[in-house]
C-alpha cells in the first residue's frame, strides 16, 4: 500500500536503488486497486483503445478519450503518481502539445508521456517549462505502429542503437523526470540506463532497467485478444467470467404460470 504520495521526484529517487513497479490503469476501481497494492507509478496509458475500447491500436485514441478515463482513474485519489498518455496527433506542434497536457492535467493527470526523443524535444521542452512533469518513451513507438512496419524490437543496428542513446539523452536534458523503453534490444536498454541520471521503465526490454511497466490488463489476462509473449497472464478472469454469467442465466426459472386473464 502506498503510504506517502508519491511524487515526481520520489521516482527520480528511485533510479538504482528500488525497482520501479509501473501499471496501466483506465478507470476508477483499477487505480484503486493497484494503488491499494502499492504501485507507485500509475499510467492512465492509450493502451485503453486496444484494452478497452476496441479499436485495432492505439492510434485512433484521441484526446477526448483520455480525459475521460484519466477523470475516471483520477477520481480514486491515488497515492501513486498518475501519469497520462498525450495520444497521437494531440503534440504536432509546441502550442498542441502545451494545450493538451494541461487538458489531461485538469482532468487530474499529475504528468504526462508522450513517444519520441528529439523529434519532439521542443514539445518535452516546453510542457517541462510549464511545469508539467513529463515522461519519454522510446524505442517501439505504438503511435507509429503503422509507419514502422509493426511491433519489433528497436536497437538492433549500430544506427538504431546511437539514435537510442541520443534520444534518451536529449529527453533527460530536456527535464524529462523518466523514459520508457518499449521492445528496446535489452544490451542496450542496459546502456540507457546506464547513460541517463533519469530512470528508465522497461517493457519487453529486458531486465536491467530501473524499473518495469506492463499493460495491467496483459497481467490479469483480460485484454481481448492476443497477449503480447512478453507477459505472462498471472489469473483467469475471463473463463471465470463467462462462467459466472452462464451459472447465473441457467439459475434462472420462469415465474410459476398461472396466466390471468
Ligand atoms: O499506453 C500504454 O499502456 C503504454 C505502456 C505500454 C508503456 O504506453
Amino acid at each position: 500500500m502506498n503510504v506517502e504520495k508519491v511524487t515526481v521526484e520520489s521516482i527520480r529517487r528511485m533510479k538504482g536503488k528500488t525497482p520501479i513497479a509501473a501499471l496501466t490503469a483506465y478507470d476508477y476501481p483499477q487505480t484503486r486497486l493497484l494503488d491499494e497494492a502499492g504501485i507507485p507509478f500509475i499510467l492512465v496509458g492509450d493502451s485503453v483503445g486496444n484494452v478497452l475500447l476496441g479499436y485495432p491500436d492505439t492510434t485512433l485514441v484521441t484526446m477526448e478519450d483520455m480525459v475521460h478515463h484519466v477523470r475516471a482513474a483520477a477520481r480514486a485519489k491515488p497515492a501513486a503518481l498518475l501519469v497520462a498518455d498525450l495520444p497521437h496527433h494531440s503534440y504536432e506542434s509546441v502550442t498542441s502539445a502545451l494545450a493538451n497536457a494541461r487538458r489531461l492535467v485538469a482532468a487530474g493527470a499529475e504528468a504526462v508521456k508522450a513517444e519520441g526523443g528529439r523529434a519532439i524535444i521542443e514539445q518535452a521542452r516546453a510542457i517541462v517549462a510549464a511545469g508539467i512533469p513529463f515522461c519519454g518513451h522510446l524505442g517501439m513507438l505504438p503511435q507509429k505502429v503503422h509507419e514502422s512496419g509493426g511491433y519489433r524490437a528497436m536497437g538492433k543496428s549500430d544506427a538504431e542503437r546511437h539514435d537510442l542513446l541520443d534520444d534518451a539523452r536529449a529527453l533527460a536534458e530536456a527535464g524529462a523526470f523518466a523514459i520508457v523503453l518499449e521492445i528496446v534490444v535489452p544490451g542496450v536498454a542496459k546502456e540507457i540506463t546506464r547513460a541517463v541520471a533519469i530512470p528508465t521503465i522497461g517493457i519487453a526490454s529486458g531486465p536491467d532497467c530501473d524499473g518495469q511497466i506492463l499493460v495491467t490488463n496483459d497481467l490479469w489476462g483480460t485484454t481481448p485478444g492476443r497477449i503480447p509473449r512478453h507477459v505472462k497472464p498471472r489469473l483467469e478472469i475471463p473463463n471465470q467470467m463467462r462462467a459466472a454469467v452462464r451459472e447465473w442465466k441457467e439459475a434462472l426459472k420462469c415465474p410459476a404460470s398461472e396466466v390471468i386473464v
